[in-house]
């Protein structure tokens, strides 16, 4: 039995022994990143590094990084889904590049002394090339050489000879191999991604490719645990691919995936960090079965079509439905748990929508389970209780985790049965983007789960067709959106369901507006009084959006002041430059820090200005400009408030 605790340490030991740093994880919110409303990746918040700009750790960086995707959200439920996971990651920035890093990973995964994985199960896919990249040969070379240091014979996937079965090295296309930019622009490169070879669905008849079952199928036999990115192109705003002068390394390792398979647990929910969840529910859910007589509860039911062998074992069998919805609530709370701990409120607006609805989804699944009102609140104790060792912002966070659920679970939990009821007096005739968005709006029920609703309760007690019922799913997701925007200006991303990746645009235009948040930073402060600090910020080519504590709304005396002072600063021409320090360096000549805990030992400091005339210190990323005069005119074209006790700054350069 391995723990994630065990995991994590050993991967940073085993990288630390390589000459790695430890940085540690970044927020879920990213900061200056506007094409992304989380964190997805450990690489996000190195972007800047990726693509040239000197990291005060040196160039060998290694991770846990909490991330979060849930454009997968419809597959969680499954054994291998979750919307939030731990990326386990290690990056060389210009330094090492295929070679060490195909090998170290193989050596950590095989050897005795890290993870004792026999290479027998192990199978690998690389870019098989295409217009704008050769094949990855290089690849393909050194992980032979890996392979038959250990007398493996190696076989290279060959479609004409369809040795699938016998090949250990699959070259693919772009749509396996090939990661980023995440947006559409940004560092790229083919990548290699390692699988173990579950063999237990050989049954060809279960799975989708049949005979031609390979890595990367979804059938349930090869689970992908780490992916190596060899980045080595920047792809432009043209859509071209030009070779990066520093040539990247970023892994990514699934925490909860490898725990299971070294655990040879069919799930990730058999691991020490969900299974505390599950076994809260499934005690609740068999507290209230306790009195109600299920003489012979799978008479009407199927078997569970996997193993949570914690619930096979409860005392009254489950239903699949039961078990998925398990799944689901303790995915959906632990994601909320830390979303709300890095500073994201329900609401019906990007990250906020996002958040609402992971909550409203466990609260509607965990009444289908018959969970009594506020069954959340105790669940969130416990994701708290499994992470705050690692992550001791949790425990710091307590309150306003279990405020801002109990908050969702009041709110939701008033309109929810009417809503339910509402929706099952629909005909289909009324099943429309405008109706759906009138169900939203009164009774507060995500689009998806009135489609989940109408699905899995009202189609099948109705006996109807679904697939005939509900055949104008894409308009009506339309019509939904175009309510949704006209009500509310919800961001395409959010509101479709997708989180599409994406990198910062390291244009001319962010650098400007990046300088400008540092300047405006220090004029509040300077107008308004030491109480200011940064709640956060967000950059588009086009505007600075600036979010700082402070408690009235600005007069437009000091609104005026504040851009005078960042005016003044632009018009004096004051240098831009950055000094490496200790935190605690960096602490002792009062340089601002945005989210202290994200940095790690060692920061960068930018200071505007110099000798005697020094405007502002920051501990911060980069990059900047070089000279405020390049910033010509600053101008705030908004203030409103964000949030309780937090304002809120458009501003633009002109
Ligand atoms: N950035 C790579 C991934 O997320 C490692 O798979």
């Amino acid at each position: 039995m391995i723990t994630s605790t065990e995991l994590r340490e050993k991967y940073i030991e085993f990288f630390k022994s390589k000459g790695h740093k430890e940085i540690p994880s970044a927020s879920l919110v990213p900061e200056n990143d506007p094409t992304v409303l989380f964190t997805t990746a450990g690489m996000h918040p190195l972007v800047p590094y990726l693509l040239g700009e000197f990291h005060p750790e040196g160039k060998r960086l290694v991770n846990v990084q909490k991330c979060v995707r849930t454009g997968d959200i419809d597959d969680v439920g499954d054994s291998t889904h979750n919307t939030f996971f731990e990326m386990l990651g290690n990056w060389s920035l210009g330094d090492y590049f295929k070679n060490d890093s195909i090998r170290w990973s193989f050596e950590f995964l095989t050897d005795k002394k890290w993870l004792g994985i026999d290479p027998q199960k192990i199978k690998v896919t690389v870019f098989e090339g295409d217009e704008n990249a050769p094949r990855d040969d290089e690849s393909i070379k050194i992980w032979r050489e890996c392979f038959e240091n250990k007398d493996i014979n190696v076989e290279v996937y060959d479609k004409e000879k369809k040795n699938n079965e016998t090949a250990r090295i699959f070259p693919l296309p772009k749509g396996d191999n090939w990661w980023g930019p995440a947006g559409q622009t940004g560092p790229c490169g083919p990548d290699t991604e390692i699988f173990i070879d579950l063999e237990k669905s050989v049954n060809f008849e279960n799975c989708p490719n049949g005979e031609d079952c390979k890595p990367g199928c979804h059938c349930g036999r090869y689970v992908e645990i780490w992916n190596n990115v060899f980045m080595e192109y920047n792809k432009t705003t043209e859509g071209k691919y030009i070779p990066l002068t520093q040539k990247n390394v970023d892994t990514g390792m699934g925490m909860e995936r490898t725990l299971a398979i070294l655990n040879g647990f069919d799930t990730v929910y058999e691991t020490d960090v969900l299974k505390p969840i599950v076994e809260k529910i499934k005690t609740l859910v068999c507290c209230l079965c306790e009195n109600e007589v299920r003489s012979n509860p799978m008479s009407s039911h199927k078997e569970p079509d996997d193993g949570i062998a914690t619930l096979r074992s409860a005392p009254l069998a489950m239903t699949v439905e039961e078990v998925k919805s398990i799944k689901i609530i303790s995915d959906h709370i632990r994601t909320s748990v830390f979303m709300i701990s890095d500073g994201v409120v329900p609401s019906n607006l990007d990250r906020g929508y996002i958040l609402r609805r992971l909550l409203r989804r466990a609260i509607r699944y965990g009444n289908l389970l018959k969970l009594p009102n506020g069954f959340l609140s105790p669940l969130a104790e416990t994701v708290i209780e499994i992470y705050k060792e690692f992550y001791p912002e949790l425990e710091k966070n307590e309150d306003v985790i279990l405020e801002e659920i109990k908050k969702e679970e009041d709110k939701f939990g008033r309109t929810i049965k009417q809503g339910a009821k509402e929706l099952t007096k629909c005909t289909f005739e009324k099943i429309t983007g405008k109706y759906l968005f009138y169900i939203f709006s009164t009774f507060g029920f995500p689009l998806e789960l009135s489609f989940e609703e109408i699905e899995n309760v009202i189609i099948p007690e109705l006996k109807l067709n679904s697939k005939k019922e509900l055949e104008n799913k894409e308009e009506i997701i339309k019509e939904f959106n175009e309510e949704l925007k006209k009500h509310q200006e919800l961001s395409r991303t959010a509101s479709a369901g997708k989180f599409k990746g994406g990198l910062a645009d390291a244009s001319e235009e962010t650098t400007r507006l990046h300088t400008a948040a540092h300047l405006l930073l220090e004029s509040l402060r300077r107008v308004l009084g030491e109480h200011i600090f940064q709640k956060g910020s967000n950059i588009t080519a086009e505007r600075l959006r600036f979010d700082y504590s402070h408690p009235n709304k600005l007069t437009d005396e000091e609104k005026q002041k504040v851009e005078y002072l960042v005016n003044e600063q632009i018009q004096k021409s004051l240098p831009i430059n950055y000094k490496e320090m200790s935190l605690e360096e960096a602490k002792k000549i009062n340089a601002m820090g945005v989210f202290e805990s994200k940095y790690g030992e060692k920061v960068k400091v930018y200071t505007i200005g110099k000798d005697d005339d020094i405007f502002s210190r920051e501990i911060c990323g980069g990059p900047h400009v070089k000279n405020t005069s390049e910033l010509v005119k600053f101008k705030i074209k908004k203030e409103q408030s964000s949030s309780a006790g937090v304002r809120r700054i458009k501003a633009v350069l002109e």
